[in-house]
C-alpha cells in the first residue's frame, strides 16, 4: 500500500509567534509546489504561535498542517495551565505529538498518560503522533525492541483498528535526539519495522499497512534521503534542523520515496 510520507518539524520550546511566522514564510519560499504532492508537511510550533500560524496558513492557503507538541488528556475543566485538545482542534490543529521522550523523561508522562492523550486527541478529531524510543542504556542492554513494543502496545491500548490505521507513530531513539548521532538507515528501518509488527499484532495487518511510521533523531539534509529509501520509514520527525528554513526545505524535498 502506498503511504503518503509525513514530515513534521518539532520546534520544541523555540521561536515566538513572530519568529514562527518568519520561519514559515521562508520555508514556503524555499519549497517548490511538487513537494506538497509528494509528502504531507507539518509544523509543530509552541502553543503561543498556533493562532498566528493558523491565520497565515489559511490566509495564504499554504499546504502546511499544524501540529501541537502535547495536549491535555481532558477536554475542559479545572486543570490550570493545561491545553485542551478540543481547543486545539478549534484552531484546526491536525496533529498532536503524544509521549515525546522529553515529556516522558522531564515531565513524568507514563505509558498510561500517553495512552489517555492519544485517546483525547482522537476524540477531538486530531491525529496523534505517538512517540516511542529506547534510551542508550536500553539499546546497549539489548532491550530496544522490547521497550518499543511495550510503548506501542500501551500507547494504542483501546484504540479501534480503523483509528490506528490513521495515526502516525514516531520512532525516536533517545540517544539520537539532539546528539547529531543518527540511527543508521538499516537500524531505523528495523525499529520502524518493529513498530509496524506491533501495530499488526494489536490492530491487524490492514492497520499496520496503513499506519505511518516516522523516524526521528538528528535528521538532517545529509541523511534524509537514505532514511526515506527504507521500506518501513514513512517520514521524519525533525527537531533542530526544522528551525532552519533552508535545511527543513531540503529535508522536505528529499522526502520522496
Ligand atoms: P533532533 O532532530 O534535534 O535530534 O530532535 C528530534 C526530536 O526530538 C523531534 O521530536
Amino acid at each position: 500500500m502506498a503511504r503518503t510520507p509525513v514530515i513534521a518539524g518539532n520546534w520544541k520550546m523555540n521561536l515566538d509567534h513572530l519568529e514562527a511566522i518568519q520561519l514559515v514564510r521562508q520555508l514556503v519560499y524555499h519549497l517548490v509546489a511538487d513537494v506538497f504532492d509528494a509528502a504531507e508537511l507539518v509544523g509543530v510550533p509552541p502553543f503561543t504561535a498556533l493562532r498566528s500560524l493558523q491565520s497565515l496558513i489559511e490566509g495564504d492557503r499554504l499546504r502546511l498542517a499544524l501540529g501541537a507538541q502535547t495536549c491535555s488528556e481532558h477536554d475542559a475543566g479545572a486543570y490550570t495551565g493545561e491545553v485542551s485538545p478540543v481547543m486545539l482542534a478549534a484552531l484546526r490543529v491536525r496533529y498532536v505529538i503524544c509521549g515525546h521522550s522529553e515529556r516522558r523523561t522531564l515531565f513524568g508522562e507514563t505509558d498510561e498518560v500517553v495512552n489517555r492523550k492519544v485517546a483525547a486527541a482522537l476524540r477531538a478529531g486530531m491525529t496523534p503522533i505517538l512517540c516511542v524510543g529506547e534510551s542508550g542504556e536500553q539499546r546497549d542492554a539489548g532491550v530496544a525492541d522490547a521497550v518499543v513494543t511495550r510503548q506501542v502496545r500501551a500507547g494504542l491500548a483501546g484504540v479501534a483498528p480503523e483509528q490506528v490505521a490513521q495515526l502516525v507513530v514516531a520512532y525516536e531513539p533517545i540517544w539520537a535526539i539532539g546528539t547529531g548521532r543518527t540511527a543508521t538507515p538499516d537500524d531505523a528501518d528495523a525499529m520502524c519495522g518493529v513498530v509496524r509488527a506491533t501495530v499488526a499484532d494489536v490492530a491487524g495487518t490492514d492497520a499496520a499497512d496503513a499506519v505511518r511510521v516516522q523516524y526521528g533523531g538528528s535528521v538532517k539534509p545529509g541523511n534524509i534521503r537514505e532514511l526515506m529509501s527504507r521500506p518501513h520509514v514513512d517520514g521524519a520527525l525533525v527537531g533542530g534542523a526544522s528551525l532552519d528554513a533552508e535545511d527543513f526545505a531540503v529535508i522536505c524535498r528529499f522526502s520522496r520515496r
